[in-house]
């Protein structure tokens, strides 16, 4: 998704910008750009298409300098990938623009400023915020002012960073459905779509809140609510290693991030178990009036999120006895749902910015047959976080590969930790929820162990490489893992992939399976055990080859099956975050086979800010 970098400084500011546009890599973007202004006041700009390093040739020939300058990786919603598509916009020669977000009544705002002699240079959204600015700075006292007047033209989403050669000590910022921040140096200040493009910078932060317009100078930084008030917005501050980006010895962030995931279920958990019961401060201050209100939960989430949220159905109505649903944000937030009384609404996010979630949080939290919200999410100060009644932080870390991986296992756990809350309130006895906890402690050792199966699984991966399509099959509560599975291997692969509830096989997918068809199975020995192996006979049937993940004491002798990959036998509670690890590890060595971009699949954005 598009990203932002903004640089103000005693010192020439252009370093700044290009290091923060390389952080932001990670986000997914076709190009990017740059614009300063200029120590002789005017404002110069460079542009190239593909990654921030071709900027980087660019600048390497004319490099420009200045102390102010704004900068951006574009993900192309409106308009090809091109050099008069990247942004900065600029308008005339002396006023420049970056901005991230989809302005919906572009084609309106487009024809009105065309009437007016506005000669558009590129096909995006972008270019009429800039042109409006243009059209009501000689009316305006100051930059600040012409952007105030500008935005209350836009309808739809913007964080947007704004220079002009006239004003050469400011930047403008403002945001609206678009995250945006700003971090305080000791030389100057800066602005940023989120903390990891400064954390070089700066471990001080302010996050712009909906409808803040932002002054931002070398040792002054002034901000106006949307009501037009000065705003008094907390500074917060991060340890340095709580924005660390680097690889390590891993030739790719997704495998180390696999790898993180022992440490992950440590530190999720560190603090959050009591010696026999998950205390509810864990989910903040107020959480226990809320939970003793709620009556029902509905679960709002998109992508992988989603599929913490369906894997979390299960246990909430099984283990804790509270009526639970759980819907994709995209649908859910243009629905009219039937809101049962007393529902707990939980928004599930990695990154707390994705827009649909946020949007269906907004529409919801109001209704009044709801009792509160709760967000599960990984970006502390993250808009998902702030607009939320209570937030369980998971703790994964900054998890820079597209595709999540130890984002989704330490959100599992965040709702193991919420089926105990609740659990205690409704079905869950004092002797159950104690068996979690010694279940939960455990959790971390047996995730290290299952990881040491990389090796392993690596050697299976060739089967799919030359594959065009796979099955994943799951039933119950392995289902959404098989889901997630399927997501994974679609994601960073390109081979299409589809879950099934294995028991829907003979309704219509059976038809797919023949020797061509390799399907990966997830066979635990729990309850539906001996209804798996049924399905997978059905599968044997018809000469489908098989990847069985089964626990290690799955007897499949009848299915004779060539392929297995053997897990530890492990409690039902933590099954699912086991055998997610293997699908995981399964699809990034697929990948490195394809050779296709591990951390950086082709089309997709890491945080999906846009509709
Ligand atoms: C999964 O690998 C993807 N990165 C994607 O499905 C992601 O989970 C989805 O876009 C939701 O993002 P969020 O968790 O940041 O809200």
């Amino acid at each position: 998704m598009c990203g932002i970098v903004g640089a103000v400084a005693r010192h020439d500011v252009l370093d700044n910008l290009i290091d923060g546009l390389n952080r932001l890599e990670y986000r997914g973007y076709d190009s990017a750009g740059v614009a300063l202004v200029c120590d002789d006041k005017r404002v110069q700009r460079l542009r190239a298409v593909g990654k921030v390093a071709v900027l980087e040739e660019e600048i390497s020939v004319k490099r420009p300098v200045g102390h102010i300058g704004v900068a951006h990786t574009r993900w192309a919603t409106h308009g090809q990938p091109s050099v008069r598509n990247c942004h900065p916009h600029m308008s005339g020669t002396d006023l420049a623009l970056v901005h991230n977000g989809i302005i919906e009544n572009h084609t309106e705002l487009r024809t009105e400023l065309e009437a007016d002699g506005y000669e558009f240079t590129s096909d995006t959204d972008t270019e009429v915020i800039v042109h409006l600015i243009h059209r009501v700075l000689p009316d305006s006292n100051t930059l600040r002012d012409a952007v105030a007047s500008a935005v209350e033209r836009l309808e739809g989403a913007y964080a947007i960073g704004v220079i002009h050669a006239s004003s050469p000590d400011t930047i403008v910022a403002a945001r609206h459905g678009s995250p945006l921040i700003i971090g305080l140096g000791d030389d100057g200040n800066y602005l940023a779509s989120d903390q990891m493009a400064l954390s070089s910078i700066t471990d001080r932060f302010i996050y712009l809140e909906e409808g803040d317009l932002a002054e931002i100078q070398v040792d002054r930084i002034l901000i106006h609510s949307r009501q037009g008030e000065v705003a008094n917005r907390q500074v917060h501050r991060f340890s340095p290693g709580a924005l660390s980006i680097d690889k390590g010895h891993y030739n790719h962030f997704m495998h180390k991030e696999i790898h993180e995931q022992a440490r992950v279920m440590t530190d999720v958990l560190e603090g959050r178990l009591a010696e026999a019961h998950v205390p509810d401060a864990v989910f903040g201050v107020d959480a226990a009036a809320l939970f003793d209100r709620a009556q029902h939960i509905q679960i709002i989430a998109c992508g992988t999120s989603y599929h913490a949220g369906m894997v979390a159905r299960y246990w909430l109505e099984e283990h804790a006895g509270i009526p639970c649903q759980v819907e994709i944000a995209s649908e859910y937030r243009y629905r009219t749902p039937a809101v049962l009384p007393h529902t707990l609404i939980v928004t599930v996010s990695q990154s707390g910015e994705t827009a649909d979630t946020l949007a269906a949080l907004r529409n919801l939290k109001d209704h009044p047959n709801c009792c509160g919200s709760l967000s599960i999410c990984n970006v502390a100060g993250s808009s998902l976080i702030r607009e939320s009644d209570l937030c369980l932080l998971t703790h994964a870390g900054p998890e820079i590969g597209v595709a999540s991986t130890k984002a989704f296992t330490s959100q599992l756990v965040a709702f193991q930790l919420l089926t105990a809350v609740v659990g205690r309130r409704h079905a869950m006895t004092p002797q159950a929820e104690r068996g979690l906890v010694l279940q939960l402690r455990e959790l971390p050792a047996l995730v290290q162990h299952v990881l040491l199966l990389d090796e392993r699984i690596r050697n299976h991966a060739g089967t799919f490489a030359d594959k065009n399509h796979t099955l994943f099959l799951g039933r119950g509560v392995h289902y959404p893992i098989a889901m997630e599975g399927a997501l994974k291997l679609k994601e960073i692969s390109y081979i299409h992939a589809e879950a099934y509830a294995a028991g829907e096989l003979k309704h219509g997918p059976l038809a797919l399976v023949d020797e061509e068809m390799p399907v990966v199975a997830l066979v635990p020995v729990d309850g539906l055990f001996d209804k798996m192996k049924s399905n997978l006979q059905e599968v044997q049937a018809r000469k489908g080859s098989m990847l069985l993940i089964a626990s290690e004491n799955a007897c499949l002798e009848d299915l004779k099956p060539k392929s297995v990959i053997r897990l530890p036998d492990v409690p039902e509670f933590l099954a699912p975050v086991i055998y997610t690890i293997p699908l995981q590890l399964l699809s990034y060595h697929v990948a490195l086979i394809k050779g296709t971009n591990v951390d950086q699949p082709r089309n997709l954005a890491k945080a999906v800010t846009v509709e």
